[in-house]
């Protein structure tokens, strides 16, 4: 018997019993602790498997230039085929796949060459360049991106797919980086019953559509529920909503549910990033003890004493953008978790009241350098403009990757609501215009929030510093 050999441990035939005994328990018992998607897999099928019809080919995808305004029209004809496909992911906000430069991390490129959306078009971006996994694509130009290869596909005489028909019905995401993603699962859930069988039904014309920033993946480990409002229980079969297209039965979902337990693994594995630059360890303490007074009750502790309490803060109180907190209502909040997405109500009794929620979650902080633009709509550009609610721009415009350590969050240009104003009745195209970050159009306000009012200029500069550190 060689001495690293398990029998060293416990006799052969325990061993068995053992083994078995262990088997029996991880079937036996559920839940997510025992038997345990795979985080590997899990991003496998993200990067690998598609969920949805194809939303355009590859011949769409290198005629997407000749759709383009000039000069950038005249430069692409110029430029090679792989440089065109450069430009446009660039232009698009999407990322090169790190095995494959040519195709995109956020679409699942089969052999044929057909491009399918996932979830990492919304769900996996970069910061100061940098891919960072679980970080959200706010660079994501899905409203411009459809409408081009719309208008491609027109002219190669090819039929619409489900997001070409679908982005005539309702708004994909008026600003660059954020999306209506809320209400394509309500416009989606409105054709299903509890157990996803297809209804038919007519379709609704009442929805407050509004963009969303989609939150960092890695939050996953440290919350025990879903969304800006936390009315949603945490699970694998939550995760599957935006798979309700037509061409997807029930049957799909109970197939692809194993896949999504993987998923679910990957994204409680995710740690968020840490900082890049110098830290001002001193000022940054100093910081931490003023947070710990005037944040910490609702954001919780970092470090060793971690602590998270997921307080959610009722919506005047909080007094962000409420347009997202209007529009799914309770009626919407309760078909989702009484349906086979919540186990038909089993998985939203351990969340009691949360699935009424009177205001939005404090979200944790971690990694939160990494994860501007701010607060649920993404409205607050860098965490010294959530510090200083005065001094927040009215309508501001990202650099595509850059980066501001300083204000710590992202590169913007602040042009006047009157120069932007401007700019737009001289016909500024919409795809540039989505570029904007207009806070007075609604469901987009930056204010509220104001607790930072409380703090003098310097306790502030020692809180923006401790937030380097989280
Ligand atoms: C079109 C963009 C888009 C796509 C595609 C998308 N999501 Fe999201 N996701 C969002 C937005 C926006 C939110 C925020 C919604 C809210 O808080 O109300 C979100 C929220 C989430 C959350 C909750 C995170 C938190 O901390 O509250 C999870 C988990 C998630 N999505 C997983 C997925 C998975 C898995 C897929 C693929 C099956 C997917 N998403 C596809 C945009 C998208
Ligand atoms: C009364 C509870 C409460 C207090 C006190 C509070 N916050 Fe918040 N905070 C929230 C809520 C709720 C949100 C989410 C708002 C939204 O998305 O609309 C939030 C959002 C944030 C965000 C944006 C996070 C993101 O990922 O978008 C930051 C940063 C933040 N708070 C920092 C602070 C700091 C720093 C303090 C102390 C000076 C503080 N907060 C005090 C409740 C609070």
């Amino acid at each position: 018997m060689k001495v690293w050999s398990p029998e060293f441990l416990l006799p052969k035939k325990l061993m068995k019993k053992v083994f078995l005994f262990l088997v029996v328990l991880a079937y036996v018992i559920p839940g997510r602790f025992v038997i345990g998607g795979s985080p590997e897999k899990g991003l496998q099928v993200l990067l690998e498997k598609a969920y949805l019809p194809a939303d355009l080919d590859q011949e769409v995808f290198d005629a997407l230039w000749t759709v383009w305004p000039e000069p950038l029209k005249s430069q692409a004809e110029q430029a090679s085929v792989a440089g065109r496909r450069q430009m446009a992911m660039k232009r698009y906000g999407l990322l090169p796949h790190p095995s494959d430069p040519s195709r995109s991390v956020q679409y699942v490129v089969d052999s044929s060459g057909n491009w399918t959306m996932s979830c990492l078009a919304c769900h996996q971006g970069q910061v100061a360049g940098e891919m960072v996994p679980g970080i959200p694509n706010t660079n994501y130009a899905l409203e411009t991106f459809t409408e081009e290869v719309r208008l491609v596909k027109i002219s190669q005489g090819k039929s619409f797919g489900h997001m070409d028909v679908g982005s005539l019905l309702l708004p994909l995401g008026t600003t660059s980086g954020t999306t209506n993603a809320v209400m394509f699962g309500v416009a989606l859930m409105h054709h299903r019953d509890a157990a996803l069988n297809i209804i038919s039904r007519a379709p609704r014309f009442d929805l407050i559509h509004h963009d969303m920033d989609a939150p960092p993946w890695w939050h996953y480990r440290k919350r025990n529920t879903l969304y800006a409002d936390g009315f949603a229980p945490q699970g694998s079969r939550m995760l599957m909503q935006f798979l309700l297209v037509r061409e997807n039965g029930p049957e799909k979902f109970l197939e692809w549910e194993p896949d999504f337990e993987h998923v679910e693994a990957w994204l409680e594995s995710l740690k968020p990033p840490e900082w890049r630059w110098s830290v001002n360890k001193d000022l940054a303490s100093n910081g931490e003890v003023v947070f710990r007074e005037h944040c910490g009750r609702c954001h919780g502790s970092y470090g060793e004493s971690d602590e998270y309490p997921e307080a959610v803060i009722p919506i005047d109180e909080i007094g962000t953008d409420r347009v997202r907190f209007d529009a799914l209502t309770n009626v919407e909040r309760n078909a989702l978790n009484e349906s086979w997405f919540g186990h038909f109500g089993r998985d939203a009794a351990s969340i009691g009241d949360r699935q009424r929620p009177e205001g939005y979650v404090a979200p944790p902080l971690d990694g939160v350098w990494a994860s501007a633009p701010y607060f649920h709509n993404g409205s607050v550009p860098t965490l010294w403009h959530v510090l200083h609610p005065e001094n927040r721009p009215p309508v501001w415009c990202r650099t595509p990757v850059g980066y501001d350590t300083k204000k710590v969050g992202l590169e913007v240009e602040e042009p006047s609501q009157k120069e932007f104003a401007a700019a737009v009745s001289e016909g500024m195209p919409s795809a540039q215009r989505r570029q904007f970050f207009d806070t007075t159009k609604p469901g987009k306000s930056a204010g509220g929030h104001t607790f930072p009012e409380a703090l003098n200029e310097s306790e502030r500069t020692a809180v923006l510093e401790y937030l380097k550190t989280l």
